[in-house]
Parts: C-alpha cells; structure tokens; sequence
C-alpha cells in the first residue's frame, strides 16, 4: 500500500514536472507519441471470425468481436490486406486499393469496422502493398495491354529483343525466377514475389504520386497508419545490372535499400505522413543498424518505426540459441537508445507461431512459455506487435503432408526443391515447423465445432488443440494465458518506464535466463525471463535492491539469499528501488 502510494506521488510529481521543464531522460528520443505508447494487436482478417458462413473471416466479423478487441488492452489494430485481390498470396496482391475484397464485406462494414474501433479507443494501421500490384490491377492489364500503353512504364519490361535479362530471384516463382515472358507484347516483366504479383515501376513518378493518392484515400477516411509491405524492396536500378552468381543467397543485400528509396519515402512524408496524424512503418528495416535508422531518423522526416527480421529469423526448426537472441535485441535497443524508434515483434503473419517458435507447445511448458514471451514483447523499448492467437498461446498445426497447405510460399517452394532434388521427407519436416501457415488458423473462440470460427469448413483448418486452448475457456480461468496478456498491456500503460525506458541487459552471459533493467526518470524495474525448461539459479547482481512484483507468470518467486530459483519459463517484472 504504502509502496503504492509513493508511486503514485511519483506520478504526480512526473506529470506535473512535465508541465514545467524537460525532465533528464526527456532526450528528443523520448518525446511522448502516442505510437511509440500503442500496443498494436495484429489480426489477419481471413481467419479471425466468419459470420457469413463461407469459411472465410470477414470485417464483420471483426466487427462482432471489437469489445474482445478492446478488452485485450490493446490500443491499435494492424489489419492484413482487405483490398480486392485474386488471393494468390491471400491479399498481398491488391487488384483495386480503394475496394474492399468481396470475401472480406463491403465498404459500409470497413466504415463500421473503423468508427467501432474509434469508439473504443483502437487505432486502425492499414496494409499498404505497393512494392507489387496483382496483375489482375487495371493498372497492369494496360501496361501489358501494349508497349507504348501509357502504364506501360508503371511496372518493370525488358524488352525480349534483348535477348534474357540478367537473373532476378523470386521468392514465390516455381522456378525462382522473377522475369516472366509475356507473348502479349514479347517482353518480361518483373515480380520478386509470384508471377502474379508484377512489382511497379518505382522510378516512375506517376507510381508514386498513385500511391500518395491512395494513402491520403484511407487518411481521410480516417485510418491511423500505414504499414509499407517489403517496401524496402521497392527502388531498383531500372537498367537490371547482372549480379554475382549465387547472389540470391543474400538477395537482400542486393533488393533491399536501392538508390531512391529514402527519397520515395520522403515524398510520402511531405505528401501524406505529415498532413495527416498517422503513424508509419516499414516492413524491413535495410540492410545494417545504419540504413534502419536512416529509415526512421526524426530529422530525416520519412517513416516512424521499421521492423528488423534479424530476430524473429532466429528461431528455426534446429532450434535457437538464446545468446543469439540478447545479442540481437540488445545490439538493435542500443543503436536506436539516442535516435529514431523500433518496432518489437516475434511472430506475425509470415511466421510459425511465437510459443512453437520461441517457447515450447509441449503441454507442460506451452503456458508459461506463452506467457513468458509475452512478457518479454511487452516489457521491450519500441512497439510491440502481438499477433493475433498469441493472446492464447496459439500453436503451429504441424502438417505433414504438401496437400494440406494454402500458402503459395509453401506450395511453390516444395515444386522448386523437388526440381532441384532436394531431400524431400527434410523439406516437410522443416516446412512443418517453419511455414506460414501454421500462423493463419483460426482464431480459436471455443472447443465447439470450429473453434466458433465458421459454421462451414474453413478456408484452413482449425488446430485440434481448440479443444483446450480457446477464448471461452480462458475466460473463465484468471490465470490463464490470455489474462496474463491482459494484465500485462495494463501495466504497459501504468508503467511509461516500458516504454519509454532506457533498456540495459543484466548478467548478459547467463545460458539460460534474459534478464534486464529499464529505466526512466525515477521509474526502475528488473525484467528475467528463464527461456529454458530446466529451472534457472539467478544471483541477483550487486546494488539491487528489488521492490514489488509486478507480475508473475508463477504463483511465487524462490529466492534464498539473493539467489532466484526460477522454474522453466518464469518471467517476473519487478521493481528496482
Ligand atoms: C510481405 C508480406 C507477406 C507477403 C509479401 C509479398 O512480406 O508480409 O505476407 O507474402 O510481402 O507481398
Ligand atoms: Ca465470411
């Protein structure tokens, strides 16, 4: 009580010395935004919630659930694709950016989505995919339609006259291969993703002033951001120089940050980011801690936040390693410690699932882990990004066999590697583990028929596991993983410290426990986290005197003379006095 009352002072005395002048930890860096303190609840509309039978989630149904939305404590909402699309690549092939997709609802449901979600104090970030258009765009059928059409030079040709263009590596291409002849007006077009997806023409002014058009279209509507989908690929040198042989290793050494980028960038700021109060961020952050922080410098005036991949590509089906992982959070907080901002994030759309991944799914370890690394995402500097089912401790489906899944990276990878005679039964077990798909199940509501997803089949199954992990029987239990979710978006927002906070990794070469301490003004905790199964022995450092527990994913905390016992997976926030 009384440690309660002293911080409360401490608030107090905070907010009013806020008032007056800049406190010391008050660097530009740490200027208040409100999507620096945003926690950003990802949900991909396809397999959240159908509420008109057909298998496939809809806005209305995000509608249906935004007071579930809303009682996550979140305070955004990033939304996957909902433009009209084909689906080669569930809606990261936009065939009309001012349209909503026929199995997602209707403009009116979109209107009503967004003002339920105002309502109720959520933001809504849109997906912005314009390093590609689908090529079932108008756009693109004029473009292909002749060569002296006037969108012609809106994508990428190479002439066939010329003989084969220099090699360009695709990530979705059968073949791997991103020209693709068309007999139309015998040329190639370029697609580093499928062959569906042409990428735009860039350097082509009339693209960018489109995209500006486009973005200010969902401004006024009144979205609050933007995220700009493998935009760091979108600048290319349009006379398609030859690369090293094996470049595609390292493709990204070679796509990403190309002359123009940072100026294209620009140009959205000062056409868009800036009229508007919205926030941005880019899919890829370049190629080293100096391209991202170019990506995101507040005097550069181009985007607010970038996310790396560095970290969240650790985790493979080997396996990963913990040292590897401080490493990485902890060389990326201290290059942005002065400067520019982060985005934090462990699981998305592209990825397995966070507790398959990161943690363990096997029964005994899935909850605490779950909650572990949930703890972990939401006591970071930067933005968290928490994916929908992760509130859950979601887990991968696991499937075994290449006819089971939707994902065109999946399907289209398994063709190459078999071309290539790859060893087959490995590629599955890697797949298994590692595709995209086991991210894009239903949302699992309750253990009926499922999952309370869809009354048809859905578009991918449910996970068995519903049974047990689901909304409804959550609910029902204050210790389950979903409340603890909850409880710790709560202290987000009681505790600027988590967000604002300097960060600082304690005890760096511990093998299995992460531990570190956030600081800011007179605000001091100590987060551990054990990322391992077997119980962890933890000496408190020198000088640390701890205070109250913040929150557990335990009942209780050893501890015997400084020395913490924690057990598999324990992750405690406390406060440092
Ligand atoms: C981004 C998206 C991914 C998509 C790709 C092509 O990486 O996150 O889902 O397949 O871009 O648009
Ligand atoms: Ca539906």
């Amino acid at each position: 009580m009384k440690k309660l009352a002293l911080y409360l002072i401490a608030i107090a005395m905070m907010t009013a010395c806020n008032n007056a002048e800049p406190q010391p930890d008050e660097s530009a860096h740490s200027e208040k935004k409100w999507w620096k303190e945003a926690i950003i609840y990802q949900i991909y509309p396809r397999s959240f919630k159908d509420t008109n039978g057909d298998g496939i989630g809809d806005l209305r149904g995000i509608i249906e659930e935004l007071d579930y939305i809303q009682s996550l404590g979140v305070t955004a909402v990033w939304l996957n694709p909902i433009y009209s699309s084909p689906n080669d690549d569930n809606g990261y092939d936009v065939s009309d950016y001012r349209n909503i997709m026929d199995d997602f609802g209707t403009m009116e449901d979109f209107d009503q989505m967004l003002s339920g979600m105002h309502e109720r104090g959520i933001k809504l970030i849109m997906d912005i995919v314009v390093n590609h258009s689908s090529d079932e765009h108008e756009w693109f059928k004029q473009s292909r339609s002749s060569r002296d059409n006037p969108y012609r030079d809106y994508y990428h040709w190479w002439p066939a006259e010329k003989g084969k263009p220099n090699y360009r590596y695709s990530l979705f291409d059968e073949r791997g291969d991103a020209w693709k002849y068309d007999t139309l007006t015998n040329a190639y077009y370029l697609h580093y993703f499928s062959q569906k997806q042409p990428d735009l023409n860039w350097s082509n002014p009339k693209v960018r002033q489109e995209v500006n058009e486009i973005m200010k279209y969902w401004a006024e509507k009144g979205v609050d951001g933007f995220r700009l989908d493998a935009f760091q690929f979108a600048a290319k040198d349009t006379t398609y120089p030859a690369f090293p042989e094996g470049f595609e290793k390292n493709f990204i050494d070679y796509y990403a940050m190309q002359d123009g980028l940072n100026d294209y960038l620009r140009g959205m700021y000062d056409e868009v980011f800036s009229k508007y109060d919205v926030m941005s961020v880019a899919e890829g952050a370049g190629r080293n801690l100096q391209e991202a922080h170019e990506l995101v410098d507040e005097d550069r005036q181009e985007l607010n936040m970038a996310y790396a991949f560095e970290g969240v590509d650790i985790a493979k089906y080997e396996g990963y390693e913990l040292s590897k992982l401080k490493e990485i959070f902890s060389k990326w907080d201290s290059a942005f410690a002065e400067k520019g901002w982060l985005s934090i994030f462990l699981a998305n759309h592209d990825q397995a699932r966070l507790v398959s991944r990161f943690g363990s799914d096997e029964p005994a370890f899935r909850e605490a882990s779950a909650k572990m690394l949930n703890t972990f995402i939401l006591s970071m500097r930067g933005t968290p990004y928490c994916y929908y089912g992760d509130e859950l401790g979601m887990t991968n489906i696991g499937f075994t066999s290449i006819e089971q899944y939707k994902d065109i990276a999946a399907i289209n990878g398994y063709k190459k590697a078999k071309a290539e005679g790859k060893d087959m039964d490995y590629f599955l077990k890697k797949l298994s583990f590692e595709s995209r798909d086991n991210g894009r199940t239903p949302m699992q509501w309750n253990g009926d028929k499922n999952a309370g997803f869809s009354e048809a089949d859905p578009w991918l199954p449910v996970n068995n596991n519903h049974l047990e992990i689901n909304v409804e029987a959550q609910e029902r239990d204050p210790e389950s993983i979903l409340n603890h979710f909850r409880n710790l978006t709560k202290l987000r927002k009681e505790w600027p410290v988590l967000v604002y906070g300097q960060y600082e990794i304690v005890e760096k070469e511990h093998p299995q426990v992460y531990a570190y301490a956030r600081k800011y003004n007179d605000q001091q905790l100590l987060i551990v986290h054990n990322f391992s199964k077997e119980e962890a022995k933890f000496a408190l450092p020198e000088n640390i005197n701890l205070g109250e527990i913040l929150i557990n994913n335990y009942p209780d905390l050893k501890m015997e003379k400084d020395i913490f016992s924690l057990r598999p997976y324990q992750s405690v926030i406390m406060v440092k006095e």
